[in-house]
């Protein structure tokens, strides 16, 4: 939908980019711009820029970029129109729906609010007389009524109907029940039952305090052909992906960690012993946006996996993608139980908290997986194990860290310390001689580094672009040299994005607008990275010459590709069918 570009115009007015971004990023001022710490990809130094003037962010590390729209959804994981929604929320200002996005936001306040009634109504059914055996199973697991209440956990009663009943009581319409994903609908005669049946419930309650969705566990560990545990289908609102289990209240913890286990049980054992910090994924595997999520949070994260082999192949998968995300990741190896929730209850919060402070930093915890894998009573093995050792100490950053943990493989092997220091010096200069090839490679090719990073956006006219680039950039800084370059068309332009970019700043020119990129509609979040990058890379002062000679380059290669003999057009073609004839 088309929200009218003056609202828009007054919407990016009144939410200026480095307020917003700085609600999630520390900035600090530089010249006209302001740099961070890059909040999409993990970094050390700051290569995040804001420029207030011109309306946009980029990061020269990972090239988004934008403008505060594109951020908002960047950042909270929103659509164009969701997130234009909460930046008006921000604003305090009334946002001009047309029906199609009221009635698309409404259901989804519906849905919320129906997702609230239904855990209601679970929880209420866990004290009813129908829910004896499963407020039995919840004391038998040992939770106590506090952390019943604190989770809402309920009980879905053993009924076809009853959820149904209930909420057709409360004014919810077959469609809302049918969306929600908490009936399903019978093959046979299309008449709606109750999802879950006869298990214990787990309200998902995402950040902002929604309820979104629910977990349910069998109560009878014997039935071995119903799901263990049972969850929402994907809803409108509800994206197991993007969510993570009592993240709503460990984002309020004090410990300045988090927690993260495998799963709904673990998480709520943790809560209930002091470990406020616990977070679970959703019934998968950890995902990019689940650390993504976590990172907004917190800097470091432990990983409780469970002890079996599944537990040691998820936290292996786990690790580098909480890196990532930019977080330092220790790894709490399980032992002497199953999972934290088993532990908890035979152990006690203050062993556990001896478990806790023992957990290893993932290298440690690398290093003990790559010892496991090895005899070290078999001179082959030792010497494998040593080199895989070593080679995994040479990515580390801190020659500190490479000589402490150098030292503990040497000693576990039962070498000389400066015979473990030669093979990790080797490893590293074997990594940074690889590397460094790659990137004279990249470096050596300036038309690919040139090339925005989005296949789809590649320029076919590396002369045009480039000219293109100039002009777009020049006439951001200065939007009255637009009377310099009358004859330039938008159509002329080599690269599609960049003609509409022209072309939408021109008519904001010509209707008095201001000309900016904050200004422009419809292009998607890697268009507008790539024109955030132009601005923010093409710095240079305004070149009243310099932008004739580019409206001269970008006519000649419009005419040239005009007036392509048919010759040309045979080639082409020729050269199109070979290279579709050679990919797979
Ligand atoms: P308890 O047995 O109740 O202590 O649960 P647990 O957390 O120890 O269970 P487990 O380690 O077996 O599973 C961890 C997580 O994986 C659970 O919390 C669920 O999110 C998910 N899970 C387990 N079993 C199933 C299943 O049968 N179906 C689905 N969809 N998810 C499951
Ligand atoms: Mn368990």
């Amino acid at each position: 939908m088309a929200f009218p570009p003056a609202f828009l115009d007054e919407l990016t007015a009144r939410n200026p980019i480095e307020d917003v971004v700085g609600q999630y990023v520390n900035l600090k001022r530089s010249g006209s711009n302001l740099f961070g710490l890059c909040p999409f990809h993990g970094e050390k130094t700051p290569s995040f820029s804001v420029a207030p003037d011109k309306g946009i962010y980029y990061c020269f590390g990972c090239h988004k970029g934008g403008n505060v729209i594109n951020f908002e959804m960047e950042i909270e994981g929103l659509s164009y129109p969701d997130a234009v929604r909460a930046l008006a929320k921000r604003a305090g200002m009334e946002v001009p729906e047309d029906e199609q996005y009221q009635s698309r936001y409404h259901q989804q306040e519906r849905l919320w609010a129906l997702h609230k009634e239904a855990a209601r109504f679970y929880h209420s059914q866990l004290y009813a007389p129908v829910g004896a055996n499963a407020l039995q199973y919840a004391a038998g697991r040992g939770m106590p009524k506090s952390i019943l209440t604190k989770f809402g956990i309920g009980y879905a009663p053993d009924s076809w109907t009853a959820l149904v009943d209930w909420l057709r009581t409360k004014g919810y319409t077959d469609q809302e029940l049918r969306d929600s994903g908490l009936v399903t609908v019978s093959r046979k005669n299309g008449n709606l039952f109750d999802r879950f049946r006869d298990r214990l419930m787990f309200p998902i309650i995402d950040v902002r305090g929604n309820v979104i969705g629910f977990g349910g566990r069998i109560m009878n560990n014997q039935d071995k052909s119903a799901a263990k545990y049972l969850n929402s289908p994907e809803t409108l609102i509800f994206n197991k992906r993007k969510n993570l289990f009592a993240l709503n209240l460990a984002k309020k913890s004090k410990l300045g960690y988090m927690i993260l286990v495998e799963g709904y049980m673990d998480a709520i054992a943790l809560h209930q012993f002091g470990f406020d910090c616990a977070v679970a994924s959703l019934g998968t595997a950890l995902t990019e946006d689940g650390a993504n999520l976590l990172a907004r949070y917190t800097e470091q994260v432990v990983l409780i996996y469970d002890g079996d082999e599944a537990g040691q192949n998820a936290t292996k998968r786990a690790i580098p993608i909480l890196e990532k995300a930019g977080l330092q990741v220790k790894v709490l190896q399980m032992r002497d139980a199953k999972d934290p929730d088993e532990y908890l209850k035979k152990f006690g919060a203050d062993r556990f908290k001896l478990l806790l402070e023992e957990s290893s930093n993932r290298v440690e915890y690398q290093l003990n997986a790559i010892l496991k894998k090895y005899d070290l009573r078999d001179d082959d093995q030792k010497v494998k194990y040593l080199q895989e050792s070593a080679e995994l100490i040479s990515t580390l950053v801190s020659s500190v860290q490479r000589e402490v943990y150098g030292n503990r493989v040497a000693e576990k092997a039962g070498i000389a310390e400066d015979a473990m220091k030669q093979e990790i010096s080797r490893a590293y200069r074997r990594r940074t001689y690889q590397e460094k090839k790659k990137q004279e490679k990249i470096d050596l090719s300036p038309v690919r580094n040139l090339q925005p990073i989005d296949k789809k956006l590649r320029y076919d006219n590396m002369k045009s672009a480039r000219a293109e680039e100039m002009v777009l950039s020049q006439i951001l800084k200065e939007p009255a040299l637009f009377e310099e370059i009358p004859e330039l068309k938008p159509e002329m332009f080599s690269s599609e994005f960049m003609g509409r970019a022209f072309s939408q700043l021109l008519g904001r020119y010509r209707q008095g607008l201001e000309v900016s990129l904050s200004g422009l509609t419809d292009f998607t979040p890697e268009e507008m990275a790539c024109l955030a990058g132009i601005t923010q890379r093409l710095t240079g002062p305004v070149n009243h010459e310099g932008l004739s000679d580019c409206s001269r380059t970008i006519r000649e290669e419009y005419q040239k590709s005009q007036t392509k003999t048919l010759e040309d057009i045979m080639l082409y073609r020729e050269k199109m069918q070979k290279s579709k004839g050679t990919k797979p």
